[in-house]
């Protein structure tokens, strides 16, 4: 009910909704409104309540509920369905869990903070509250396992084109980070349940330090982790970034998934590429090698000519490049 209550308000924008009108539309007394108005103003909201004229929201807590992202929203299927915590373990968890119980495709789940965030590799990922975008979207793609590195790739370039788009220029490395100034902003973690030839579903867990201030990056990460708002000294607005990411998101997707059409997630990922003509290292199983990154092949792999000079199509891995995340300086 308090939802109902909010949605009527923030409908009416700058007007006043009369507590008759509340009460005949949404059937509940005067007292009642009076104690959802009283829930509200509790999570942030600032209502100013004015006799014989009702009330009206003056102005809204930095949140990510459906309620304050939905108007910047565009999208047909992801996130319309938006699991939104205050606090959690980890998202892809919770997704995980959650898709095993059937929810439905395009669902996100998104916290405020996250007391047990998963990177890559066994790593932790910090996730302070209020400060940056923690989420996982569930996806049930009919694709066949192996075209599973093209989803990340889609992550990678969504992000990318997000936050091109509140004015801050980015780059992506290949194939799942965003990073600014040579330190991490976001990573991604796919990760899925299926078969050989069938996947159940995918959970892509987005991590972005959006307004993370330099005391919430500890130490021994400052050298590869900063965010948007320590970079570029500019408060950004989660909502509307939020709103990009699943918007850019969407849009790549469907093209992939109706079409096979992959192109302008390519692009994305060619043009703003941190590796291309660069010498980076290669960690595969445990190997390292180095070699010369040379391009995003238009299937989304990593090209690289190796110390032989052959040329070599690399599906998925890590990679080190020098000056980044603190590695060889
Ligand atoms: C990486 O190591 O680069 C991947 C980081 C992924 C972090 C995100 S935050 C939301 C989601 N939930 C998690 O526990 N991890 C991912």
């Amino acid at each position: 009910m308090k939802g109902k209550v909010l949605k009527l308000l923030k409908e009416s924008g700058n007007e006043f909704v009369s507590g008759q009108r509340i009460s005949e539309e949404l059937g509940v007394s005067r007292t009642a409104i009076w104690k959802y108005i009283n829930i509200i103003k509790e999570d942030g909201y600032e209502v100013e309540a004015i006799s014989r004229k009702g009330y009206r929201i003056i102005s809204s807590p930095d949140i990510l509920t459906f309620e304050e992202i939905k108007d910047y929203l565009s999208t047909e299927y992801i996130g319309k369905n938006l699991i939104y915590c205050d606090s959690i373990g980890s998202t892809n968890s919770k997704a995980k869990e959650l898709a095993e119980g059937g929810e439905q495709h395009g669902t996100v789940i998104l916290s405020e903070e996250q007391t047990q965030g998963r990177g890559r590799l066994g790593r932790n990922w910090v996730s302070p509250k209020y400060k940056g975008i923690w989420m996982s979207i569930i996806l049930r793609p009919n694709i066949i396992t192996e075209n599973i590195s093209q989803i990340t790739l889609l992550g990678a370039a969504a992000v990318q084109k997000a936050i091109m788009k509140m004015g801050i220029k980015t780059s992506i490395k290949w194939p799942n980070d965003i990073v600014l100034n040579s330190r991490k902003v976001c990573g991604i973690l796919t990760e899925m349940s299926g078969e050989i030839d069938h996947i159940n579903y995918l959970i892509m867990g987005i991590g972005i330090n959006v307004n993370l201030d330099e005391k919430d990056i500890p130490m021994d990460l400052k050298d590869v982790a900063t965010s948007l708002f320590a970079e570029s000294g500019k408060h950004i607005d989660r909502k509307i970034l939020i709103a990009n990411v699943l918007n850019s998101f969407e849009e790549l997707y469907s093209a992939f998934v109706r079409n096979g059409n992959i192109k302008e997630t390519i692009g994305i990922c060619r043009k703003n590429s941190i590796l291309i003509g660069k010498e980076i290292q290669l960690i595969n199983r445990g190997k390292i090698t180095t070699v010369k990154a040379i391009d995003i092949s238009d299937t989304g792999e990593l090209v690289i000519e190796n110390a032989q000079g052959m040329i070599e199509h690399i599906v998925s891995g890590e990679v080190s490049i020098r000056g980044i995340y603190g590695y060889g300086q």
